[in-house]
């Protein structure tokens, strides 16, 4: 086989071999065989001398040409072969637009707030101000300043939880009128105030009893303030959270710091007050505690309650929040089962 039978078929070979290598590296390997500097091609300008002086040029020519047919083809399968690996990739890593996205869950307010809330600017409407005080409280403002001396038997009310023997947990927001009435200047004028808050009593948790629950205090004090001031409010509250039909009662009731003292019942939103299992018969439903500040809860407060006199409330935000949206468990309120909790999710959250 003379030289250029040789060449013809090392381009034969070589073409071939370019097209069947499968991937970069055994390419790589053709590259080299064919234009490497000891490769085939090298090796057919090596035996150059045997071929007679007046081919050479042509034979030189071939050479070069068929050099640069090899290295045109060499990078087209090398473009061929990256473009078929990132074509694979892009197969296997597709994404699937079908696939339901991840849903985000958006929070919403908690159902007490949103009671607490709604009163907040209810009573802020009728110019009370919302004071907040604290949930490790003493004695001397959970008790004594609310008419509750040491050994009085009206203690026994609320079983409390002592942090140490002069410290409790807040048994009720009753201690934050004392703590405002005392540092308000009522030369200015009256003190109409709300507070809002936990507050914890020692208690077997099941469906209608918690260790931990939230109320709202009310306190007006200021001269001339009547028992029509405090049954006008009221009655205001119950109409604005349960709905303006309905009716309100006052009953005689007892608390320390008051006197008289109060309960309020509203009649019953579910039968109209023909008497349900929710209203147990009655027609009525207890709402909140109330009545005319105590004078010795004034005089505690350093004011003349010849002169200074009020009216105070407190009713249980969780109480309100069972009644208005029919819970029946008041652990619910502290479990957070977002199945739960999403029920009472509002346009504006
Ligand atoms: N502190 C009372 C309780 O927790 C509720 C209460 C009743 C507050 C009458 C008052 C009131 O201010 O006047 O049971």
């Amino acid at each position: 086989m003379d030289l250029f039978e040789k060449i013809a078929k090392l381009r034969e070979d070589g073409l071939a071999q370019i097209q069947t290598a499968e991937n970069e590296k055994k390419l790589n390997d053709v590259r080299v065989a064919l234009v490497g500097k000891k490769g085939q091609l090298t090796e057919i300008l090596h035996s150059m001398k045997e071929v007679a002086p007046e081919n050479r040029r042509e034979v030189g020519q071939k050479v070069n040409e068929l050099r640069d047919i090899f290295n045109a083809r060499l990078d087209k399968a090398k473009d061929n072969l990256l473009k078929k690996l990132v074509e694979e990739k892009l197969a296997k890593e597709a994404i699937d637009v079908t696939l339901p996205g991840r849903k985000t869950y958006m929070g919403s307010k908690h159902v007490i707030r949103i009671i607490q809330d709604d009163l907040e600017k209810f009573f802020i409407g009728m110019g009370f101000k919302v004071v907040q005080g604290p949930e490790i409280e003493n004695e001397h403002y959970n008790f004594e300043m609310l008419n509750l001396p040491k050994d009085h038997p009206a203690r026994d009310m609320q079983a409390t939880f002592f942090v140490d023997p002069s410290h409790l947990l807040r048994s009720q927001t009753s201690p934050v009128q004392a703590r405002t009435m005392e540092k308000h200047d009522f030369e200015n004028g009256a003190l109409k105030m709300i507070s809002p808050g936990k507050v914890y009593r020692r208690d077997d948790d099941d469906a209608t009893h918690s260790h931990q629950f939230a109320q709202m205090e009310g306190l007006v004090v200021d001269k001339n303030i009547t028992m029509g001031d405090l049954k006008g409010t009221l009655e205001a509250v119950a109409k604005h959270v349960f709905g303006q039909d309905r009716e309100t009662r006052l009953r005689p009731s007892y608390f320390p710091f008051t006197e008289p003292s109060v309960e309020m019942d509203v009649s019953c939103f579910n039968c109209d007050g023909k008497g349900c299992s929710v209203c147990k018969n009655t027609g009525w439903i207890e709402v909140l505690g109330a009545g005319m500040v105590h004078p010795n809860v004034i005089r505690n407060a350093g004011l003349d309650p010849k002169v200074y006199g009020g009216f105070a409330f407190g009713l249980g935000l969780d109480r309100f929040a069972i009644l208005k949206y029919g819970v029946d468990d008041i652990r619910d309120f502290y479990t957070n089962d977002v199945r739960f909790l999403t029920q009472f999710r509002q346009e504006e959250d």
